[in-house]
């Protein structure tokens, strides 16, 4: 599709502005520099393929051409989206997984914020807040999403099982249609972040949920527990085999199943 045909594709929808690449090297690294010009709320940044796309943890997200959706969506926060800046992750994830509903697809959210069907990951999500002293000027959404089997990076790249929405699909998917129905998922959960039906959803779509994980933060010794829940500012809530409850902030996290 070209730049013109994606522009009207999503011209109904309420973007503050949008940039479409055909190749750049990050949409996130794209989105940030455009925060610090004055780039208005609801911002996208497109590319059909990342030549140094970033994943979590200082890991690189694997782009190709023509077969994944990578996209950034720069939000500035208002005063009480502010108090709530860890769930932007959640946002996305919750949005996706809401979108890929409509394809007949269950999705859950490995925490903090990897989507995965049937335990293997099809997206990732990358927020990056910009901090003016302790206030967030902005966040950007980065989002990356597996579409074709083209899309996955080679076996010895991968860190976790992954899949690909066509290879989970019931039915056909195009891609740009998928992009549009996430825009309008991001968009109408939006306004309910840190609501119970919020949280609720997230607590609903987790994955592994009573099954024993691992989680490291940071560089300390990992914490083994059974996945409880979802708490408020989406933290994770593991109960550990003395029979207490361990509450897992968001941050330089990740987990794997046992
Ligand atoms: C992860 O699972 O580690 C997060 C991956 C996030 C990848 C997306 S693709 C669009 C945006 N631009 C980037 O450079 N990264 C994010």
């Amino acid at each position: 599709m070209d730049e013109n045909a994606f522009r009207k594709l999503l011209s109904d929808l309420p973007l503050g502005g949008l940039r479409y690449f055909g190749q750049v090297g990050s949409t996130n690294d794209e989105a940030l520099a455009w925060a610090t010009k004055h780039a208005p709320d609801l911002s996208l940044v497109y590319a059909e393929q990342q030549t140094s796309g970033r994943g979590r943890m200082g890991r690189r997200w694997f782009t190709p051409p023509g077969a994944a959706l990578a996209l950034s969506l720069l939000l500035r926060p208002s005063g009480t989206e502010r108090e709530h800046i860890a769930l932007f992750s959640g946002l996305g994830a919750l949005a996706l997984v809401t979108a890929l509903k409509k394809y007949g697809i269950t999705a859950q959210i490995k925490w903090p914020n990897d989507v995965l069907i049937d335990r293997r990951k099809v997206a990732g999500i990358l927020v990056e807040t910009v901090w003016m002293g302790a206030r967030a000027e902005s966040v950007v959404l980065g989002i990356g999403i597996n579409v074709t089997p083209e899309s996955l990076p080679p076996p010895e790249a991968l860190t976790f099982p992954a899949t690909c929405v066509l290879s989970e699909a019931p039915g056909p998917v195009e891609r740009f249609d998928l992009l549009h129905i996430l825009l309008e998922a991001i968009i109408a959960w939006r306004p309910k972040l840190a609501s119970d039906a919020f949280l609720g959803a997230w607590d609903a779509s987790l994955a592994f949920r009573g099954e024993t994980v691992q989680v490291w933060v940071g560089e300390a010794e990992p914490t083994l527990g059974q996945v409880a829940g979802i708490e408020a500012e989406g933290n994770l809530r593991l109960s550990l085999s003395t029979g207490e409850t361990s509450v897992v902030r968001f941050g330089d996290v990740h987990l794997r199943p046992l």
